[in-house]
């Protein structure tokens, strides 16, 4: 099985997560920039999604009312779709030596079906075992803010897909997760106040980024 571990290469992986409105997808486009100007060789994906097929997954996802799948068959199309992600996207992208950025991997299933649905740790990461075996990122983001600020920011945008519209209830319960993920794993995960200025956040986000992977480049 084609999987790549995540030593075989100094290209690296980074993840970026949060709830609703914490503002992934700008901060992500700051972070390409960034790694632009320091002439690093990336790509851009997000999930669910990032490959063709994994984006037909998305679109069955994402569409439909909140209760058209059940948490558990929810938790296996998030995994069906990371699959063929990883396998079209994210690992020959870093066999070629090219890092890739994505928004949201793994700890966005375990935040909302793991903690918010219920399914709970031990599933997601069985079936985390079976899908990535020990892949994983090399470096997360973890975007915080109050739920209340998330939803406004989403609300102000006009948008909503079929999670983004869960209670506030839901959402504290994905923060909550988040938070103890990060606690868990503390050394891949960096959690980042989503509530500052955009332009503060990303100049945080890159103070990690330069400071755990470029910064010892510039003394060799
Ligand atoms: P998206 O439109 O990309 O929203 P956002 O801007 O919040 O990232 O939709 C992704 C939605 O899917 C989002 O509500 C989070 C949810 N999701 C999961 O529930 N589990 C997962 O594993 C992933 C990757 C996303």
């Amino acid at each position: 099985m084609p999987i790549i571990a995540n030593d075989r290469t100094s290209a690296r992986f980074i993840t970026l997560e949060g709830g609703e409105g914490t503002g992934k997808s700008t901060q992500l486009k700051l972070l390409s920039e960034k790694l632009t100007e320091a002439k690093i060789t990336h790509i851009r994906t997000r999930e669910p999604g990032g490959a063709p097929d994994a984006e037909a997954i998305r679109e069955l996802i994402l569409s439909g009312g909140k209760d058209r799948w059940d948490p558990v068959t929810e938790l296996l199309l998030m995994f069906a779709a990371r699959r063929e992600h990883c396998r079209r996207t994210v690992w020959p992208a870093l066999e070629n030596g090219q890092w890739v950025i994505s928004d949201r991997f793994t700890d966005s299933t375990m935040a909302y079906q793991g903690y918010a649905q219920g399914v709970g740790r031990a599933a997601v990461e069985q079936i985390q075992a079976v899908t990535l075996h020990h892949f994983a990122p090399d470096l997360t983001i973890i975007l915080d803010a109050p739920v209340e600020t998330g939803s406004q920011r989403v609300k102000s945008r006009g948008e909503g897909n079929r999670l983004d519209n869960m209670d506030a209830e839901f959402h504290q319960a994905v923060r909550d997760g988040y938070l103890d993920i990060a606690r868990r794993e503390p050394d891949r995960c960096v959690v980042i106040d989503a509530s500052a200025p955009p332009e503060a956040v990303a100049d945080a986000i890159w103070q990690v980024v330069n400071g755990r992977f470029l910064a010892m480049r510039d003394c060799a």
